[in-house]
């Protein structure tokens, strides 16, 4: 028997398949692209994600039967915007989590609703990720795109559509449109009226392991799935790959190195923070919360560096058969900690917590002419090790209880990295055996919804297994505290010449 998980992530869709032990049996990438028609703009075709699902699922079922398949779970990157019309046609790209043009939109559902009941209702800000804002921007810019509108999707939410042809969205990923109610897991009334959008155009609502229908013949046929295959709701991608970290109890806080970078915590109840830093979700465990401080560009920073400025490292690696990015953090790791005092500020799409602020860019602070690359890329790296420990020190702040971090995603997969992260947090950092991200976790909830496991915490205790710490060199804890006072104090220096350099409100 097992379970598949897909999750249709920003940089590529990923589907696999798990015994019920948890054990990895196939799995399948395929990338994809994503277009950014003007600044602060990110979209992506949700063709491609069906594309990519279709692929991936025909190769990881050339190694496991299909009718071995007891449940698919699906996971996706949060807060995008697909439109479909009536006959389920996508009507425009997705307006994906790192876009940042709904700064108007989001101003003024804040004005209109209220700071207050917001909070009340969806226990966040409204911000220019969220997708509230998205779907405002539509009605003010494509009117005839809108009226023609009659479902709003998140994205793993489209798959399942091609999957069973069926309507349904999750707790945690719902949490993410501005537009839940986060305490009552259920659309908010208030929010859809006072935002004149129509109930009807938003799917129900589901716990993640709630079963949301099966797979169509249609879609059987396209796959090779078995029709009538279970998908259960599934989570956003940070609730799905915290299920997938075990962090799914007090105390265990995880760490995720993807494109965005994200420091998560469990709740049991829905407490926010005063200061509005940190996003309160419902979490993918029935009747349970999580805490999130989500910085947009983590691994994105790094891809950035390794994308703009090392095609020399890009070309050595290929003839070695090896990654660039080895050889990137091999020569950050020949530089000193602290990088001779060069900071990189990793704001390359703006930022969430702890600053909420589309208009926030990158930066290299420091530059000397003994400058080279080596210490450019230990700086990228280090920058994003200091922003994460921004979100950390929020939660430390609210009293979250820190026992545990795990650390996970494709840039933890990096020693070097880790090590860094290790330094400047000063704490463990402890890895996973299995490190397969959302996708897992979704397998996970996919197996707690056909009841393979009686919950999603029992399944995490059979198949989440630890392997390896992480320990922080004392030595770096001087250099560290330093970097981390001088970045803290380089954005409100920089924050109005960053507004200045947003040429489009000239
Ligand atoms: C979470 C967030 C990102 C995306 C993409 O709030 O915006 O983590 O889910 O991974």
């Amino acid at each position: 028997m097992h379970l598949m998980g897909i999750d249709i992530g920003t940089t590529g869709t990923r589907t696999l398949v798990v015994d019920l032990s948890g054990r990895l049996v196939a799995s399948a990438v395929e990338t994809y692209g994503l277009s950014t028609p003007r600044p602060l703009w990110s979209e992506q075709d949700p063709g491609d994600w069906w594309t990519a699902t279709i692929r991936t699922i025909r190769i990881v079922l050339e190694t496991v039967p299909a009718e071995s398949i007891q449940a698919i779970g699906l996971s996706g990157q949060m807060h995008g915007l697909v439109l479909l019309d009536e006959q389920g046609v996508v009507l425009r790209p997705a307006i994906l989590w790192n876009d940042q043009r709904t700064s108007e939109q989001c101003e003024w559902i804040t004005r209109r609703v209220g700071r207050d009941a917001l909070m009340m209702e969806t226990c966040n800000p409204v911000l220019t990720g969220f997708t509230a804002g998205k779907i405002l921007w539509v009605r003010d810019h494509e009117r005839t795109v809108f009226d023609r509108a009659r479902r709003i999707l998140l994205p793993k939410d489209y798959v399942r559509f091609k999957l069973s042809g069926g309507f349904a969205t999750d707790v945690s990923d719902a949490s993410g449109t501005s537009l839940f109610n986060v305490h009552r897991r259920r659309w908010s009334d208030i929010l859809l009226s006072s935002l004149a959008l129509e109930p009807a155009l938003f799917p129900e609502v589901l716990e993640s392991s709630g079963l949301s229908g099966a797979v169509s013949k249609e879609a059987a046929e396209i796959t090779g799935l078995k029709p009538g295959t279970r998908i259960v709701a599934g989570a956003g991608d940070q609730a799905a790959g915290a299920v997938g970290a075990g962090v799914v109890q007090r105390g265990i806080v995880s760490v995720s190195l993807g494109t965005s970078g994200v420091v998560f915590a469990h709740a049991e109840s829905p407490a926010t923070d005063p200061l509005l830093r940190t996003h309160t979700f419902c979490h993918a465990v029935p009747d349970k919360w999580h805490l999130m401080g989500v910085m947009l560009s983590a691994g994105g920073s790094l891809r950035w560096w390794r994308d703009a400025l090392c095609g020399e490292e890009v070309a050595a690696a290929r003839q070695r058969g090896t990654d660039a990015y080895e050889l990137i953090a091999a020569s950050a790791a020949k530089v000193p900690a602290g990088a001779e005092g060069l900071l990189f500020l990793p704001y390359l799409t703006g930022e969430r917590t702890p600053h909420a602020d589309p208009l926030a860019r990158g930066a290299f602070v420091g530059l000397t002419l003994r400058t080279g690359k080596a210490h450019m890329a230990r700086a990228v790296m280090e920058g994003v090790a200091y922003a994460l420990n921004d979100s950390l020190s929020i939660l430390k702040d609210l009293h979250v209880p820190i026992e545990e971090i795990r650390i996970t995603g494709g840039g933890a997969r990096s020693s070097v990295w880790r090590q860094m992260i290790a330094d400047v947090f000063q704490r463990p950092l402890v890895s996973l055996a299995v490190d397969e991200g959302p996708a897992w976790g979704a397998a996970l909830l996919a197996g707690t919804g056909c009841g393979a496991y009686p919950s999603v915490p029992d399944a995490c205790r059979r198949c989440v297994r630890t392997a390896g710490v992480t320990e922080p060199n004392r030595a770096h804890a001087g250099v560290y505290q330093h970097g981390c006072q001088r970045f803290r104090e380089l954005y409100p220096n920089l924050k109005e010449d960053f507004a200045a350099a947003d040429l489009s409100r000239k």
